[in-house]
């Protein structure tokens, strides 16, 4: 991104303090559609144009991992035409934006139970993994059939089929068996829509994470938004339960 493209609020970030990572929680979609008498596909599908702006900026602005919640484990509930509608945007990030976010230099992660999605889609998403493996710009991840609390089941699972006995648990040996294992804990966690949970997502990472809460409706977040809130992060003390030195 062109620096005269960054929005002008930009300039009063610190350079050396942009978080590592940020996860984003992008709600209020439906909202956006239904107070514009629309049916909820159409917030998503303008929810999606925000994931290409903020991913860019979030590159240009030097964070490393950005991490977005794209399809909980929970959102199959949702009517069967939301759901599709959800599937097909991701697979549109598979099939389509691959070839652009190469150009961009991003690295493209899954998380989530890969497993139980359609063959083809989980096919596609391992396929750009691999891809875009050795790209060094920002590593997008989309959390896709994504739980924080399978993933924690996942890695029990994991715990126990690799043998470990009790007095080998630790922090770490539970860290090394998340869908994160190579990635950092989330510096910053932004949730769009103003609800003020986290709503199972990556549950164990956001431990030391500061949370930033706006009103603002996902398909409206702007530019100008996502840096107050790195803004916003930059003014706190983070202390990790310890005391400020
Ligand atoms: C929550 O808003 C949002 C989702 C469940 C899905 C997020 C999906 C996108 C932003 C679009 C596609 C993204 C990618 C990465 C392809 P909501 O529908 O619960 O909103 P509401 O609370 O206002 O009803």
């Amino acid at each position: 991104m062109n620096p005269e493209k960054l929005p002008a609020n930009a300039s009063g970030l610190e350079p050396d303090s942009i978080p590592r990572h940020v996860a984003m929680i992008m709600d209020g979609n439906g909202r956006w559609a239904a107070r514009r008498g629309l049916s909820r596909v159409f917030g998503h599908v303008e929810g999606h144009k925000t994931v290409r702006r903020i991913t860019n900026l979030a590159g240009h602005l030097g964070v490393h991992y950005l991490t977005l919640y794209a399809f909980s484990v929970e959102n199959w509930r949702r009517p069967a035409e939301e759901v599709s509608a959800l599937m097909e945007l991701i697979e549109h990030v598979a099939h389509e934006e691959i070839p652009s976010l190469c150009q961009e230099n991003v690295r493209f992660n899954i998380i989530g139970r890969l497993q139980d999605l359609p063959e083809p889609l989980r096919l596609e998403l391992e396929r750009d993994m691999e891809l875009t493996r050795d790209n060094t710009g920002l590593t997008l991840t989309l959390a896709v059939n994504y739980g924080g609390r399978s993933e924690i089941v996942d890695a029990v699972r994991r715990l126990v089929a690799d043998g470990v006995t009790p007095e080998q648990v630790d922090e770490q040996a539970i860290s090394s068996r998340l869908y994160t294992a190579d990635i950092p804990d989330p510096d910053l966690l932004i949730r769009t829509a103003g609800e003020l949970r986290v709503s199972n997502y990556l549950l164990w990472q956001i431990a030391y994470t500061e949370i930033y809460v706006t009103d603002t409706l996902w398909p409206d977040l702007s530019e100008k938004d996502f840096v107050d809130a790195l803004l916003a992060y930059q003014k706190r003390t983070r202390k990790f339960g310890g005391l400020v030195s």
